[in-house]
């Protein structure tokens, strides 16, 4: 554990570490592919290997389905429809939703452990924010199954039949919460499949699954890489695509399902602005900007990655952004004090070490706060860039890492053109004292998502998802179950 000084404290001291115990988790040395209701092996018998990126060890190796595969397991989630799952009184149908989220509930330690041993993100977050979100989000779609006719008053209410489910590894359960509690609760059946780098809370989830007993064949969960993905998007007999990743990916699967019946909802990249104006609260604010971008190693779609600060503050908020900077604590995932853990793939540290040289190499200042980096594993120190332009590399594209770029205005006007130039539109941040102002950003704001006075917020009942090449679509709340409806 990479030891931290305290530089605002009087006295220097250090935090003992605090690591979370691994003692109660039992991973298997290989997992299998879960489909109809079993295990069962890839046909090609290939496998290959999940890692932790904060060691760099390997933790298990996980089987890789080929098209075969996505074809069992679609035939397997078709009959389950048609026979079985699309009949059930819809009561029923939340019995099971519940069962699940219960069984995750049960065991959260086990899940928040390995999604921190897998993915390299603090236990810290796991623990509190990823599991517990996961399993609200299964207990808030179990809530709806039976009452749909409420949810959509006046309408008749269908199932789309098989959701063709494919997921990131920024926050691999809750994603696959996300995509498979609202596919149920609206009676459709599901194949999903998990990021190559991040499948291991999947394979637990698949074990929930079974054992909360869901008829075989509902939930079907496979692994592989991005032709494991293409496979399932170009099936036949899948009838709706949803995705999370990035920007590219997603303009992949929109010409591939172009012409065909399939519904898709797209959740994609952004490089979302959070304002700060010269009446806001300064040291909330600065604390926002930390959870905005550092949050998750900067993984998140929806990161506050472009600051902007109002003229008459950058001084002070930039001085108490880098004082706060100091403080943070990067290192061991599993230690209770980390602030930021490992960057998720060695792949992924390349992109954000070379956005950073962009950054340098286009003339932006930088500052790096002062953390101590593990020999071993992947890290990111992070990091601010002040003086860039509007058309800087770095401000532009999607880093996907702890990396920050701040830019000031003087106007209300100007900001709000800046905010807005950009091709993505999913989050955006405000701080400001008055809630006129509030009310003027926020409706001027082409993004799916905007946090006034916080930021990172989430919550099952609440809609997220963005504009532009963000992608459409809506996920959570009752916006979230219409994407797996027909309404007649
Ligand atoms: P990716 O978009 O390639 O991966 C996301 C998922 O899509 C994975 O499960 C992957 O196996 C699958 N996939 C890949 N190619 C596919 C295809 N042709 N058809 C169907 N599924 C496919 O993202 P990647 O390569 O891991 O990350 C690259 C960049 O994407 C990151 O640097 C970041 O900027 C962005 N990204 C954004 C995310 C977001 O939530 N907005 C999540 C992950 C990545
Ligand atoms: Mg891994």
């Amino acid at each position: 554990m990479a030891k931290k000084k305290n530089t605002q404290a009087a006295v220097e001291w250090d935090y003992s570490p605090s690591p979370e115990s691994t003692s109660h988790i039992e991973l298997k040395s290989k997992y299998d592919l879960y489909i109809d209701g079993k295990f069962v092996k890839p046909s090609s018998g290939k496998y290959f290997a999940s890692y932790n990126p904060a060691t760099e060890e390997k933790l298990a190796d996980v089987a890789y389905a080929n098209e075969k595969d996505v074809d069992k397991a679609v035939k397997a989630a078709r009959k389950a429809y048609t026979n079985v799952w699309s009949k059930m009184e819809a009561s029923e149908r939340a019995k099971y939703i519940f069962r699940i989220a219960r069984i995750m509930q049960e065991r959260s330690r086990e899940l928040a452990v390995v999604e921190t041993l897998d993915a390299g993100k603090t236990i810290r977050e796991s623990r509190d924010v990823d599991v517990p979100l996961a399993c609200n989000h299964f207990f808030y779609y179990a809530g709806w199954a039976d009452k749909l006719d409420y949810a959509f008053p006046n309408r008749k209410v269908e199932p789309l039949g098989v959701a063709g489910q494919i997921i990131p590894w920024n926050f691999p359960l809750l994603m696959a919460a996300w995509k498979i509690a609202p596919a149920l609760a609206a009676g459709n059946t599901v194949v999903i499949k998990p990021a190559e780098t991040t499948p291991l809370t999947a394979l637990i989830l698949a074990e929930i699954i079974h054992e909360a007993g869901l008829p075989p064949g509902v939930v079907n969960i496979i692994t592989g890489y991005g032709d494991t993905g293409a496979a399932i998007v170009n099936h036949d007999d899948v009838d709706k695509i949803a995705f999370t990743g990035s920007t590219a990916v997603g303009k992949i699967i929109q010409k591939a399902i172009a012409g065909t019946g399939k519904k898709a909802t797209l959740e994609l990249g952004g490089k979302s602005a959070n304002i700060i104006m010269d009446d806001a609260p300064i040291d909330q604010a600065v604390e926002g900007i930390i959870n905005g971008i550092f949050f998750n190693q900067g993984h998140v779609c929806c990161a506050g990655s472009r600051l902007f600060v109002q003229e008459a503050v950058v001084d002070i908020v930039v001085k108490k952004l880098k004082r706060r900077m100091d403080t943070l604590i990067l290192g061991d995932p599993l230690d209770k004090n980390t602030d930021i853990g490992a960057i998720n793939s060695k792949e992924q540290l390349a992109v954000i070490n070379k956005y950073i040289k962009i950054g340098i190499d286009e003339g932006a200042e930088m500052y790096q706060g002062k953390c101590v980096i593990p020999e071993k594993g992947y890290y990111c120190p992070p990091t601010i860039f002040t003086d860039v332009a509007q058309s800087s590399t770095i401000v532009q594209e999607e880093i996907f890492g702890p990396v920050l770029t701040i830019q000031t205005f003087r106007t209300v006007d100007e900001v709000i053109q800046k905010a807005n130039n950009t091709p993505y539109g999913l989050a955006a941040g405000v701080w400001t004292d008055k809630g006129s102002r509030i009310f003027n950003l926020t409706t001027k704001l082409r993004a799916g998502v905007i946090w006034a006075n916080t930021y990172n917020k989430f919550d099952p009942t609440s809609p997220f998802g963005g504009y532009k090449e963000s992608g459409f679509g809506r996920e959570g709340g009752l916006h979230g179950l219409s994407a797996y409806v027909k309404l007649k």
